[in-house]
């Protein structure tokens, strides 16, 4: 018998390892690989079992070359065997690591998000910037000046009662501060520091002292807005505040005047609003008083303009349904996550 040439068996151990080593690689799930594991490495009937038997009919001279090559191919195959296991399987930078596998979606740390009201106030002053009105803040403890005199509110009217407001008890006899009622002393604090024009939105906390229910609350939060440009008539009025509502809301949202007073504005409207078949009103509104425009040193013969004052609260009761606003304070996260 003519013994296998040591080429031979040499070669046959090469391909072999590539045929292996392209085969492993390949492998896309576990059961590829085990096919290929047991086509290479099988102990009955795999190729490496095969050449194996080839080396006793190898030159006793050549069999210790022949027997460390066939080793050395062994244990490369058993390599190669190794990590396709541990690719499959994820690998240390990608899967299994100590009992998680993080290929799985798991738990996602849970987002927060605004409260509504604090949603509702951003998305007025994005509105509203985007019609023109520079949004700004004002002190919630006031004096009767901001929230009364100035606002032609005078110190024997029924607002100015101490059951109706949160008068402080600190020593200010003559001049009691208090928590504020109404946004409008903002109008007066920046007419009082600035020059025409102007278009302004504040938007804040008031108090009044209400029994709370579904509609009232101790501590609410209002729209100020108010509009100083030459030629502005209550037509301006209402195309602002429709612009606005129909942002808002969305859609087409209907603004109707109803005749009223307040002591600021003369004309003096409440504003309701149409969305979805009801009518809700939402505040009031009208043209700057000249009373008020005299108090802040404006020429009332040169100068006009128009203000409104919306409930936060209401608008956004509105825009999401929600029917009891004390809901919005209660501080409920099941209530709060829905937004
Ligand atoms: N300040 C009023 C209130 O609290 C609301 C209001 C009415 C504001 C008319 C205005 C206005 O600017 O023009 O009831």
């Amino acid at each position: 018998m003519t013994a296998v040439p040591l080429a031979t068996f040499l070669g046959e151990l090469e391909s072999l390892r590539s045929a292996a080593s392209a085969a492993l690689s390949a492998a896309a799930d576990a059961s590829a690989l085990e096919a290929a594991r047991i086509e290479f490495v099988g102990a009955r009937a795999g190729r490496l079992k095969a050449i194996q038997k080839l080396l006793g009919g190898l030159d006793v001279a050549d069999k210790p070359a022949a027997g460390k090559h066939f080793n050395d191919t062994k244990a490369a195959i058993a390599e190669l065997l190794a990590a396709a296991q541990g690719r499959l399987a994820g690998g240390p930078s990608g899967g299994v690591a100590q009992g998680i596998d993080v290929t799985l979606p798991g738990d996602r740390v849970p987002l927060g998000h605004f409260h509504p009201l604090t949603q509702t106030i951003r998305r007025v002053q994005e509105i509203m910037g985007r019609l023109g009105f520079e949004s700004v803040d004002g002190p919630e403890v006031e004096d009767q000046w901001h929230n009364f005199e100035a606002l032609a509110i005078p110190a024997a009217h029924p607002a100015r009662d101490p059951l109706d407001n949160f008068y402080l008890a600190v020593a200010r006899e003559a001049d009691p501060l208090l928590l504020r009622s109404q946004t409008s002393t903002v109008q007066i604090r920046v007419m009082e520091n600035r020059e025409p024009p102007l278009r302004i939105v504040s938007l804040g906390r008031v108090y009044r002292p209400d029994t709370a229910d579904a509609t009232h609350y101790p501590m609410f939060h209002q729209v100020e807005g108010l509009l100083i440009e030459p030629g502005t008539t209550m037509a301006h009025l209402k195309s602002v505040l429709r612009l606005f509502a129909s942002s808002f809301l969305g859609g087409d949202v209907h603004v109707r005047f109803r005749p009223s007073f307040f002591p600021f504005t003369e004309p003096s409207v409440e504003v309701d609003m149409e969305w979805g078949g009801r009518w809700i009103e939402m505040g009031g509104a009208g043209m700057v008083d000249p009373a008020v425009l005299e108090a802040v040193g404006y020429d009332p013969d040169q100068v006009s303009g128009f203000a409104f004052g919306l409930g936060v609260e209401r608008i956004a009761a509105r825009r999401y349904g929600v029917a009891d606003i004390r809901d919005f304070y209660r501080n409920d996260v099941r209530f709060l996550r829905q937004f």
